[in-house]
């Protein structure tokens, strides 16, 4: 805070607890004209309702000068008049430091009959899947999607459609979540022209079984022998290097001709961040344990 805005509210303070505090010990004292009948002449609803003159009552004089020193002490220990820091140290940014703290060490005593356990076995604790949803909401929905189905824009596969770049097994799903994936797809604009591209594009969907051109997949077969050594001679991928398969209809671009040729000419390059730095190795596994789950069939309590 700067001196000006410092000095600022230290004056409003002052002020305006010096104004009450003037009031207070004022009123009491002050004297207010009264007519022979007690009252002090105000009349309304034509002359049906007087007003009368009372002393404040006792309570209510002695809990607002208990405000008063309130104040002053809070002023005093806390944070609150100009940058007085308050002689307790207390910060908004301290108890949430604490908050955290103590949270992270419930976390982990929770955690601790987790570690021995393998991926499968915690996918069928309650708890673990239960924190792991959490977290998998909180780090994972982004991209993923609330429901883990996947996002065509980013490339950030369906995890429950039991379709893996690089494996469905529990460790597999620990390592993409620990040290992140990321799929290489060279673009082939430079040595295909557009015809061989749609050939390409038509020859994928022939794969997938999906409405084509015959002669221009058949000529897009001829080609594939440089795609093979990725996706494999019969397009089945590879999870060493999380080429999809393209047998089958599930995409992580979209399967359209447009979509597919733009994959072809321009390439990918899909990312997933690595955690490990983020999360740390435990919350990973519970998050690993909940997306075990969800792909093989299973569902927790809230879904
Ligand atoms: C910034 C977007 C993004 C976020 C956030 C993200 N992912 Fe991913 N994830 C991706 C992308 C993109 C891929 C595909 C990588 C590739 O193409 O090689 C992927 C791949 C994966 C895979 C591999 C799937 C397979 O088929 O083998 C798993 C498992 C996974 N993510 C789980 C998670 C979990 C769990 C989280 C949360 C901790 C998470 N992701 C957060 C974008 C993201
Ligand atoms: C160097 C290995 C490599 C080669 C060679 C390669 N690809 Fe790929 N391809 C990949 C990877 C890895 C991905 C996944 C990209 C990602 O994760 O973003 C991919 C993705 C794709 C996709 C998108 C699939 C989807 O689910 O949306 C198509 C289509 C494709 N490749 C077709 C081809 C064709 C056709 C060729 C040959 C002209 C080819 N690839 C050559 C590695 C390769």
């Amino acid at each position: 805070m700067s001196a000006f805005w410092s000095w600022w509210i230290m004056g409003l303070v002052v002020f305006n607890m010096g104004l009450t505090f003037f009031l207070f010990l004022w009123a009491p004292r002050a004297k207010v004209p009264v007519l022979p009948d007690g009252t002090t002449g105000h009349v309304w609803a034509h002359g049906v309702l007087r007003e009368g003159l009372a002393n404040l009552p006792r309570w209510w004089i002695v809990m607002s000068f208990s405000m008063f020193i309130a104040g002053f002490i809070y002023l005093y220990r806390y944070p609150g008049f100009g940058a007085h820091k308050g002689s307790l140290g207390w910060t908004a940014r301290g108890e949430l430091a604490a908050d955290t703290a103590a949270n992270d060490k419930k976390l982990a005593a929770a955690m601790k009959g987790f570690s021995s356990k393998s991926i499968e076995q915690l996918s069928k604790d309650d708890e673990a899947v239960g924190m792991g949803e959490v977290l998998f909401r909180d780090n994972c929905a982004a991209c993923h999607g609330r429901d883990a189905r996947g996002n065509h824009l980013l490339g950030a596969p369906n995890l429950v459609d039991h379709d893996w770049l690089y494996g469905g097994d529990g460790n597999a799903i620990l390592t993409s979540i620990l040290d992140g994936r990321h799929g290489a797809m060279p673009a082939w604009g430079a040595q295909f022209k557009d015809p061989d591209i749609a050939n390409l594009a038509n020859y994928v969907r022939s794969l997938a079984g999906q409405p084509h051109d015959k002669t221009k997949a058949a000529a897009g077969k001829e080609l594939f022998t440089v795609c093979a050594a990725c996706h494999g001679p019969d397009g089945h991928g590879n999870t060493a290097i999380g080429a999809p398969n393209l047998t089958g209809t599930v995409r992580l671009y979209g399967g359209d001709l447009e979509t597919l040729e733009t994959t072809i000419r321009d390439g990918r390059g899909g990312t997933m961040p690595s955690w490990r730095e983020r999360l740390g190795e435990d919350k990973a596994r519970v998050i690993a344990a909940y997306v075990y789950l969800i792909s093989h069939g299973g569902s927790t309590a809230t879904q």
